[in-house]
């Protein structure tokens, strides 16, 4: 018996939460046009939200996850959206992602749920790929100065430790040396609500690639 697409969509409770939120910011610093890149879309339900609601952006959903990408595939179907191509199986710690150019990445809750060579492979690869002016949008909590910016965060980060050791908050400082290490500029920090923040890096315009 075929299963129904619509069996395959998972759903993550939080998306529902920050997405609104997450749209406010992405209205002022999305292109107008171009290809939007999201690495680690989990169950895909923040690019169906988002792509619909920009349609001359062309979005490509990622993930190293066999059956999040399922997931991703189930969600782009449902939504209707014309501007969703296929997801692709991007680990950020490869050096091949099978796309070679993009306007924009987008990169929500991943960096603290992965060992930190996850990001340094994310920034690596955005510093190869992100087309000059093009941007990358990390979503997530972060410790600043070294302290954490809520008890709650503090807390997240122990829990994050003790189920992995190589997780946990990121310092903005350690991930901006590391965006600066591969040619990206913090360009902003945007508090969010539940004390995350939106950190939006750029390529540089004059730069030629
Ligand atoms: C907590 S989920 C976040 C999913 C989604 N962005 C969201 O905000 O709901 C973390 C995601 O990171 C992905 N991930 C884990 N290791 C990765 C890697 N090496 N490269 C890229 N993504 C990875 C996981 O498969 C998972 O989808």
């Amino acid at each position: 018996m075929q299963v129904p697409p619509a069996d395959r969509r998972r759903h993550a409770p939080a998306t529902q939460r920050n997405r609104e939120p997450i749209l406010a910011v992405f209205r002022d610093i999305l292109p107008a046009d171009g290809t939007v890149l999201e690495i680690g879309s989990g169950t895909g339900e923040h690019v169906a939200f988002f792509a619909p609601l920009f349609p001359s952006l062309v979005w490509q959903p990622s993930d190293p996850d066999p059956g999040l990408r399922d997931s991703i595939a189930a969600w782009a179907d449902a939504s209707g959206a014309g501007n969703i191509r296929p997801p692709l199986e991007i680990d950020t710690r490869t050096d091949d992602w099978g796309i070679d150019r993009a306007d924009a990445i987008l990169c929500a809750n991943v960096i603290h749920i992965t060992p930190w060579a996850v990001c340094e492979g994310l920034l690596r690869g955005a510093g190869r790929i992100l087309t000059p002016g093009g941007l990358l949008s990390l979503y997530g909590p972060f410790k600043r100065d070294g302290r954490h910016t809520a008890p709650s965060n503090e807390q997240f980060d122990m829990s994050l430790r003790s189920q992995d050791p190589s997780w946990g908050v990121r310092d903005l400082t350690d991930v901006t040396g590391e965006a600066a290490a591969n040619g990206l500029v913090r360009d902003s920090v945007i508090e969010m609500p539940s004390n995350n923040l939106i950190v939006v890096f750029k390529r540089p315009s004059g730069d030629a690639g």
